[in-house]
């Protein structure tokens, strides 16, 4: 089962209470803060239809991998509530529910939901396909992570997967993540980070920037949206950093997980109350 909730544009204002500058980064360029919200869905409206080739063909299919990793931590179980914020064309979202499936042929429940959130209703649109949604409850709401459209304490997991770098006040929606999870649930966020290794970051640092926003010309069309995400990677912070960041939005036991030598790297951590 799919619906699509909301699917206006929500030309949401960037709230910038906690960005708290006047400009920030955009990929290696500074705009203001209030037009980055604008600018990342402008890439994403560009990049909406190819998203699914293209990430096959960055990472060379890497990133299911990763997702896959990401989701086996998770360890999603019968009955629980997923929202997948950022949550694109909804690779997340469907190998929650789809784990949670598998235990639940074993022991039993109720099927596990998700609700796949994003700004951009191009990436949800181009996300609907009735054959890998066939027997999954998925919901579509458009949506801006740092002011999420659900009640306090509504889910048990909350994903953002390769979205946070696009966010524009990322501690804002990490209290956003906070709240909407009930207690006892837990937050992943997977991302692509900088290798610690410096041998490793440079041959990473030449394939990204010399092959990607080729790989976006030729396949999406469109090479300034893929220069953009491979700049915002370098912006994002450190691992440390960023798990920092969710302990000061009030998550208990932040840590991450470094995937293929820390080309992109799992966090989580957990509602307590
Ligand atoms: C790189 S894609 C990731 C999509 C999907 N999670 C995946 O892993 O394939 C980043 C997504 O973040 C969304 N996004 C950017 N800023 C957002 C915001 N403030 N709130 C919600 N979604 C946002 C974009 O529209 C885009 O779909």
């Amino acid at each position: 089962m799919f619906a699509l909730a909301n699917a206006t544009r929500p030309h949401i204002a960037a709230r910038v209470s906690d960005a708290r500058k006047d400009t920030i980064d955009f990929g290696f360029e500074e705009v203001r803060t209030a037009d980055k919200q604008e600018r990342v869905r402008q890439v994403f409206d560009s990049v909406a239809r190819d998203y699914d080739r293209m990430n096959d063909a960055m990472s060379a299919g890497l990133h299911r991998v990763w997702k896959d990793m990401a989701i086996t931590k998770l360890n999603p179980q019968p009955g629980e509530r997923l929202l997948d914020v950022a949550g694109g064309t909804g690779d997340i979202a469907r190998r929650f529910v789809r784990a949670a499936d598998k235990v639940r042929r074993r022991r039993g429940g109720a099927p596990a939901r998700a609700v796949i959130c994003d700004i951009n209703d191009e990436m949800l649109l181009a996300g609907i396909d009735p054959r890998k949604d066939s027997g999954l409850d998925l919901t579509r709401v458009c949506g801006n992570a740092e002011a999420l459209p659900f009640g306090d304490a509504q889910f048990d997991a909350v994903t953002i997967a390769y979205g946070i770098r696009n966010v524009t006040d990322r501690r804002a929606a990490l209290r956003e993540f906070h709240r909407v999870l009930k207690p006892g649930g837990r937050l992943g966020v997977l991302e692509f980070t900088t290798p610690p290794e410096p041998l490793i970051r440079k041959a990473y640092d030449a394939y990204s920037f010399a092959v990607i926003p080729r790989l976006g010309g030729a396949i999406a069309g469109d090479r300034d949206s893929y220069r953009y995400l491979v700049e915002s990677i370098r912006r994002f912070p450190k691992q440390d950093q960023f798990a920092q960041m969710m302990r000061d939005a009030g998550f208990a036991g932040a840590n991450w997980t470094d995937y293929s030598a820390g080309v992109t790297a799992f966090h989580t951590g957990w509602k307590i109350a």
